[in-house]
């Protein structure tokens, strides 16, 4: 099992009353899976998968990732592990508006990167965002900024960067919910498309029906709880006994390293400093490491970097 919560909750304090909006959801999600998560507004989708994406924590329960629970993890562990394993994709892009389609595609690589590593590294780097770009039919926007592209061009450029440090799991929060019936049905052929070609996981959390049906399994969210836990349970150890592979066509056993020649980002390292031509101030919270020290923007800016 790749990915597992037990029994989670999320409880919020609301003028000093309890909110529990995640009321103790239990998920399964295989490796190779596409997994819907379904259900009225309000039920608590975002939040489970928030949890789920080890951007929010549980109140109680707890996650594993391939058996090991996260739970103790400190904040820069939690990060360093989305960024070496999870990618996110949202309603609405959540590009940076100066940089090119690339170099949004590159941002994690360059947030993940360590100042030393980074020359060294960003040649394959890019040549890899611009293979993932042209796969999704960005091949001749590479150079464009968010302004310049559709909407469907934009959400494909935010799964590029999903994609840059070679995730195992993409969570999605309403993918297309900011787009139209056909643009809608692009992004989700080129989701199945990866899905199939590099094996990767995705959760999904969605309202739009078409993408619902064709998901391996769908999970129904209501009032905080899974209310097709069991059913949704018995499919996927169903599927896990036949080792019946989640493309039909049987592609995709496990997933495929588009990274094979590029090291992934040392845990260890300290966030590289980035310089003000790297990029502009405000990068989506969720690919940032735990602030340490002081902002970079007052740090001395180091040299050579372009
Ligand atoms: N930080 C918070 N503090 C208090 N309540 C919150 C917080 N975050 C979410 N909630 C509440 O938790 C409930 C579930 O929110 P969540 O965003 O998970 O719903 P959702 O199923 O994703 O809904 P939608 O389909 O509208 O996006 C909502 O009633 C919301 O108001
Ligand atoms: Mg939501």
């Amino acid at each position: 099992m790749l990915l597992h919560a037990e029994n989670v909750t999320k409880t919020f304090s609301m003028g000093g009353r309890p909110l529990c909006v995640v009321n103790g959801a239990t998920v399964d999600i295989d490796r190779g899976e596409i997994v819907a998560i379904v259900g009225p507004s309000g039920a608590g989708k975002s939040t489970l998968l928030q949890i789920l994406g080890l951007v929010d924590r549980p109140s109680t329960g707890e996650v594993y990732y391939e058996g090991r629970a996260l739970g103790r993890l400190s904040e820069r562990e939690r990060a360093n592990h989305r960024n070496r394993h999870f990618g996110f994709v949202f309603q609405f892009f959540h590009l940076l508006p100066e940089l090119t389609a690339l170099e949004n595609a590159l941002l994690p690589n360059m947030i993940g990167t360590s100042f030393l590593a980074w020359p060294k590294h960003r040649g394959r780097y890019r040549s890899r965002a611009e293979d993932v770009l042209r796969r999704l039919g960005l091949g001749g926007r590479l150079h464009h900024r968010p302004s310049q592209l559709s909407g469907g061009e934009r959400q494909r450029v935010a799964i590029a960067r999903a994609l840059s440090n070679d995730p195992a799991v993409i969570f999605c929060d309403e993918p297309t919910g900011n787009l139209d019936h056909g643009t809608s049905e692009e992004i989700r052929r080129a989701l199945w498309d990866l899905n199939r070609s590099l094996g990767t996981t995705f959760v999904i959390v969605t309202h739009h029906e078409a993408l619902a049906r064709e998901a391996h399994r769908v999970l129904h969210m209501e009032d905080g709880r899974i209310v097709n836990g069991e059913e949704a349970a018995a499919a996927a150890a169903a599927r896990l006994a036949a080792r019946v592979s989640p493309d039909p066509e049987g592609a995709a056993p496990g997933h495929a390293p588009l990274l094979d020649a590029v090291a992934k980002p040392d845990p260890e390292a300290p966030p590289r400093r980035l310089g003000r031509g790297d990029m502009p101030p405000a990068p989506p919270p969720e690919f940032l490491p735990p602030a340490r020290g002081p902002a970079p923007g007052r740090e001395a800016e180091p040299p050579g970097q372009a």
